[in-house]
Formats: C-alpha cells, structure tokens, sequence
C-alpha cells in the first residue's frame, strides 16, 4: 500500500514545491484563480468586537448574543442581507479563562428556530447548542459550564438538523477564545486586533444584485467564488509590529483551504483547534478543512506587504471531480500592510505547552467510523437514535476512515481528541496537537484517542459529525450518549427538537 502520508494537512518546510500559476506580484499578491484580487481596491479587515460580559454575584461572566438579521456590505457599495449576532454578521468575540464559569443567554430574533453550538468546548450536552436545542423565534436559551480546557481559538455557530449550512451562510458564526496563565506566560503576540488577529475565512457566491447566492450547491455544498475575511471581501490588515498571530477559522461551508503566504515564507503553526502544540511547527503551508482552526504566527519586514492566500489543495489521492469541490482554486485572503518601522516582537518559544499521550497508537479502537456519501457506517443521522454510548471518564479511541470519493471531516463533540496515528504511523507534525476536526483523505485510516470526563446525560446526546455542512444536513451525524457508572439511557429528550416531543 502507497502511504499517502507525505502530503497530509500541512507541508514541511523542506517539502515545499512551489505552487504553478501563482507568481507573485508587485506587492506580493497572486492573481486570484476565481475571486477578486486582493491587490485592488481593499478595506481593512474589520476586527469581531470583543463581547461584553457582566459577572454575577456568584461569580458566573454572563453573555449575552442575540443572533439576528441585518445588512453587511460584503462587497464594496453593495448592501447583502445577512444574518449575525449582536450585529448583521459573524458575531462578538466571546472569551473566557480557564477555570471562569461562563452563562451564555441566547436570544434568537431570527424568523426561524436556530441553535447556538460552542464548537471545541468541553460543555454539558444540554449547554452543547446541538440539534437537540432549538431555540425558537423570540425565545431565549441559556447555556453554562465551566471553562475546563487549555487557552485556544474555539467558535459558535448554529447547529438546527438539516439546515445549519443555510444559517452559517448567512452570517451566524464567532470566535470563542479561552485563555489561561500557561499561554499568557509564553509571550506570544496578544493584543487582540493589533497583534493578535482574528481571522474567519469563508467562502460566499453573490448575485448581479449582492445578495447571498444559496442556489445550485455541489456535492460539497455551497462554493463561493468570493472570499469574505471577517465579513468583507478585499480587506488589508496594517502591521505595527514584527510579528502578528492569526486565529484562523475556516468558517465555510465545503471548501478546504490550503493557506500560506505569496512569497512562500515559513510561519511557526502554534495552536490547533484545542489549543496551543507542545511545539512550535515551522510550516510554509497549513490545509483547514470546514470547521478547523490554526494559529500562526508571522514576521513580517517592514515597508514590505506580503499577501496570506490559499493555493490548491495538493493532497487529492482518491478524490472525484475535485475541480468542481474548489481543489484547484486559489485566492488572496488578506494582503498584510506593515508599517515602516515596526514594534519588535519576541521569538515564538520552541515549546510551549506540554501533553501528554491519552493512549499508545496500537491501542485496539472502542469504535470505528467509516465515512461514505451522506452517512456515517451506512447510517444517516436519526434525531432519536443513540449511535454509542460513552462511559465518562473514560480514554476512548477511535478509527476513522474516509471510504468514499468525496473529501469529508470528522468532528467530536465534547471532547478534544490527539491524532494517535495516520495509517498506522505517526502523524505530521501539524497533527501534533489537540483537534476536533480532523481532515480525511479517502482510504486514510485516523486513530484519534480522547477522554470523556466530567458529564453524563441519560438523554441528551453529544454528536459527531462530517463538518463539511452539507454532508451534516443531509445526515453525516450521529449521536452519542455520556454516562455515569450503572447509568442507562432515559428516553430522548426531544423536547427542544423540531421534531417535537416524542414519548
Ligand atoms: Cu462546529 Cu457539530 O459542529
Ligand atoms: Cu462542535
Ligand atoms: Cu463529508
């Protein structure tokens, strides 16, 4: 068998081949295969407003997001119709400690139930924000937990079954950061907006008149031909100092970017979706697929701009009509402008936060899941169906494999997993770190270890999930109960479901 671990998610420094049809400009940027060029006409990047909280007399941060409908100018002098929270688009940059006890009041003032998901979070499931927690039109929500996780880059989104692409469209999508001592103490570039940026890509195709185009989705679901950078398309970043961090959220529905810089230069990769890697991996390329996070960190010269953009994705082995699912796209995604001087900045630290293996790589997996079309081990999703049950407070670990000729994810809920293995051996550095999204190349087998702690519910389920946002609508989920010692499954709750109450 070909190992295709050569060109998994991210490319080593040394195994960079230079991407054909992109050269360089001027200023750095690339012409753009299928989108605007960011070397035109641009905007600067609009920063997600840190959210407001209050702490309560017991000392809970309280927040409060509305999501809403409203009007984005997306597009330079045309008005989109868009759905945000607290706002038109996208939504507040939550962010809490570790160890702080956060509320979250969920207002929904959208003509349509919807849900709020805190993606990445280790959170009761009746706070999850899952299919099973409608909120409807008018009605309010409230979410609570803990934050008992390492400092990372976490999102919220909604979660309603069959129609979460359509509400992520339209806008509904923020930021969750955490932060805790052991990542303040590294020194890493941390003034949110100035050095410290975040950054939600996504994909959008408009009509002649700017309006969202959700017609005529491929078989990866919805492609846009648009880059939108926190909101807008064609937006600048001005830099002030030598080094710059950026949250990355692929935040689209299918498509999976393969993100560098147009003069190919090395960046350290600091964090995945959990949080921040037990080592700095020193990349010229990183692949997100929908749903997946990366921090990086960049030094830039002064007085020399220099463009962030996505190149085709080169790891395609098994992949059908990846033309048409946007492989071979490429785009400017945000032309850095620094300054001509600029503040120094620290060296990123080579290590920097320590973990440690949840279970050897030959393990003997509790589940395996095999992904294909719209389903999951020949299943679609069934809102009253337990797929697993959980033990809590167990290491679980579980194998992934991707048999199909279509490009799928996988996601866990609850939980944030470590890659064991990719067929059989170790995984690339980038992998290195904590995940809840993992990409998978067809015929590629992924053993991902992870640890149920802390909550039980007898009946309301967790889910896993592809996170490709079509493949989930159309019922590439499942679901999975996490219980106490001799507890046993209780009756679904269905009662936030749009299904209604079963009995
Ligand atoms: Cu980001 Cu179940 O989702
Ligand atoms: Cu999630
Ligand atoms: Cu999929």
């Amino acid at each position: 068998m070909v190992s295709r671990r050569g060109f998994l998610t991210g490319f080593a420094v040394t195994s960079l081949a230079v991407v054909a049809g992109c050269s360089p400009g001027r200023d750095g940027s690339a012409g753009s295969a299928t989108g605007g060029s960011a070397a035109g006409a641009t905007r600067p990047l609009p920063i997600p407003p840190l959210a407001a909280s209050t702490i309560d007399a017991a000392g809970v941060r309280v927040f409060d997001v509305e999501a809403q409908a409203g009007t984005t100018e997306m597009l330079a002098g045309k008005h989109t119709a868009t759905w945000g929270f607290n706002g038109s688009v996208l939504g507040p940059t939550l962010r809490a400690r570790r160890g702080e006890a956060v509320r979250c009041r969920v207002r929904n003032s959208l003509p349509e139930p919807t849900t709020v998901h805190w993606h990445g979070m280790h959170v009761p499931a009746r706070s999850d924000g899952g299919p099973h927690q409608m909120i409807a039109p008018g009605a309010e929500w409230t979410a609570e937990w803990t934050v008992a996780q390492q400092a990372g880059t976490l999102w919220y989104h909604p979660h309603p079954h069959g129609v979460t692409e359509k509400h992520v469209y339209r806008g509904l999508s923020g930021l969750f950061l955490v932060d805790d001592d052991e990542a303040d103490a590294l020194g890493l570039p941390g003034e949110y907006g100035v050095d410290d940026i975040p950054l939600v890509i996504q994909d959008r195709r408009f009509t002649p008149d700017g309006a969202l185009d959700e017609s005529a989705p491929t078989d990866v679901g919805l492609l846009g031909d648009t880059i939108v950078t926190n909101g807008i398309a064609g937006a600048h970043l001005e830099v002030r100092t030598e080094r710059i961090r950026l949250r990355m959220l692929n935040g689209s529905s299918g498509r999976i970017y393969t993100l560098g810089f147009s003069d190919d230069r090395v960046f350290q990769l600091v964090a995945t979706d959990g949080g921040l890697m037990p080592k700095a991996v020193p990349l010229n390329r990183i692949q997100l697929s929908p749903g997946e996070r990366a921090e990086i960190v960049v030094t830039v010269r002064a007085g020399e701009p220099v463009t962030l953009r996505s190149t085709p994705v080169v790891e395609r082995d098994g992949i059908d009509r990846a033309a048409e699912f946007g492989f071979d796209d490429s785009f400017d995604i945000l032309s850095l402008r620094p300054a001509s001087t600029l503040r120094p900045a620290a060296e990123v630290p080579a290590t920097l936060v320590p973990m440690t293996a949840l279970a050897a790589a030959t393990t003997a997996p509790d589940h395996a899941f095999e992904l294909k079309w719209f389903m999951i081990n020949n299943q679609r999703m069934d809102m009253n169906r337990v797929d697993l049950t959980i033990p809590v407070e167990s290491t679980q670990v579980w194998t992934v494999r991707n048999n199909d000729n279509w490009p799928h994810n996988f996601h866990v809920h609850d939980v944030q997993y470590q890659v064991l293995a990719v067929d059989g051996a170790a995984p690339p550095p980038e992998l290195s770190g904590w995940k809840d999204t993992i990409y998978t190349a067809p015929g590629v087998t992924y053993t991902l270890a992870m640890h149920f702690a802390d909550y039980t519910d007898p009946a309301i389920p967790y889910m896993y999930h592809c996170h490709l946002l079509l493949h989930e609508d159309r019922g590439m989920m499942g679901q999975f109960l996490v219980l106490g010692p001799g507890e046993r499954p209780a009756p679904m709750d269905m009662s936030g479901s749009p299904h209604g109450r079963h009995g």
